[in-house]
């Protein structure tokens, strides 16, 4: 349902967008091609990996390209280093699909278009809409999980218009603590709880639960995203989905809660 009226709403935003720009220069388009035609598979999509991506991702696509590490933290005298995804394992976090389904292509766009913000992933936006879709595909070809398995159902969220507010933030900190969120994120969002030690990847790295306090989320920090993260999970983190385990109104509560900890409200 939702994901029909995206699509009517989006066909209906580039029916509009076409008449303008037609009206406007007289200029004619070619149709689009859909995400995962053969057309933009294959040389082009190789072509443009080797340009831009390989130098992280590697050429098998194992995350072992010339640049090892990316980024790295030192926070209570440990050290964290970021690396470039490994895609033959086919876990992506930044899903608009539950836990445990691949992205969508747009999701896979997104992160493609804006990069991963405090990662060293960067934005692909100056390449053309073209190699961006032919590379999109491209990065499907390391993992069989592609072939075999569908990808989820996107989900919409809208923030509720009390998000934010005194009460909500007050019960997203009682689900805060509930929910045991500071074993791994520490009692002010600092990253630093009792677990944060020992956190490891499902690619077996350290891995670093995230501080709050420090400025934006990788997914980005609009209400919407940080409940996606808690609706969806980031899968290959430990950082789990609460789909199941909390009710959607939670959820929100906790995004304002997060907010708060951020330092995002008044
Ligand atoms: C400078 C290094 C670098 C380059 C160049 C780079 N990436 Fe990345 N990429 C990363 C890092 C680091 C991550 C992991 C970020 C994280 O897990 O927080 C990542 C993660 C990803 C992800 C996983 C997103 C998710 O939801 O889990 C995708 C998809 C991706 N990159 C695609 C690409 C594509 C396609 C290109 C080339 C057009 C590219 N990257 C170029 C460093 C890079
Ligand atoms: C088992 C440890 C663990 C628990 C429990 C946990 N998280 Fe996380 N969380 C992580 C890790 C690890 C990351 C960092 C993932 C990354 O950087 O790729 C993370 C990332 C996040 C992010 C940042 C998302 C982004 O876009 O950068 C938010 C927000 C978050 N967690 C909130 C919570 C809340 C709220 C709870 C409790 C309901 C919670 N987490 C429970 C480990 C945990």
């Amino acid at each position: 349902m939702q994901v029909l009226e995206k699509k009517t709403t989006l066909i209906r935003l580039v029916l509009f967008s076409l008449l303008v720009v037609v009206a406007v220069t007289g200029i004619t388009f070619k149709k689009q091609v859909a995400y995962g035609t053969d057309s933009s598979k294959g040389e082009l999509g190789k072509q443009v990996y080797q340009k831009y991506c390989v130098i992280c991702h590697g050429a098998k696509g194992d995350g072992k390209g010339l640049i090892g590490i990316i980024h790295r933290v030192e926070k209570s005298g440990l050290v964290w280093a970021t690396f470039p995804r490994d895609f033959t394992v086919g876990v992506f976090k930044f899903r608009s699909t539950p836990t445990g389904y691949l992205p969508t292509d747009d999701d896979l766009m997104k992160v493609i278009e804006s990069g991963i913000l405090r990662s060293g992933m960067p934005s692909h936006i100056d390449v053309s809409l073209e190699e961006r879709k032919a590379v999109l595909e491209y990065i499907k070809s390391f993992s069989m999980r592609w072939e075999e398995e569908d990808q989820g159902d996107s989900l919409q969220a809208k923030a509720p218009s009390w998000l934010g507010n005194p009460d909500s933030v007050a019960k997203g900190k009682q689900v805060y603590n509930q929910m045991k969120c500071w074993e791994c994120h520490g009692q002010e969002g600092k990253g630093n709880g009792p677990k944060a030690n020992d956190l490891k990847d499902d690619w077996g790295d350290k891995i670093l639960p995230f501080d709050f306090t420090s400025g934006t989320l990788k997914r980005g920090s609009a209400p919407e995203n940080i409940y996606l993260t808690y609706t969806t999970g980031l899968d290959g983190t430990g950082m789990p989905s609460f789909a199941d385990s909390l009710s959607e109104e939670d959820r929100w509560h906790l995004a304002s809660y997060t907010l708060k900890l951020m330092g995002r409200l008044k």
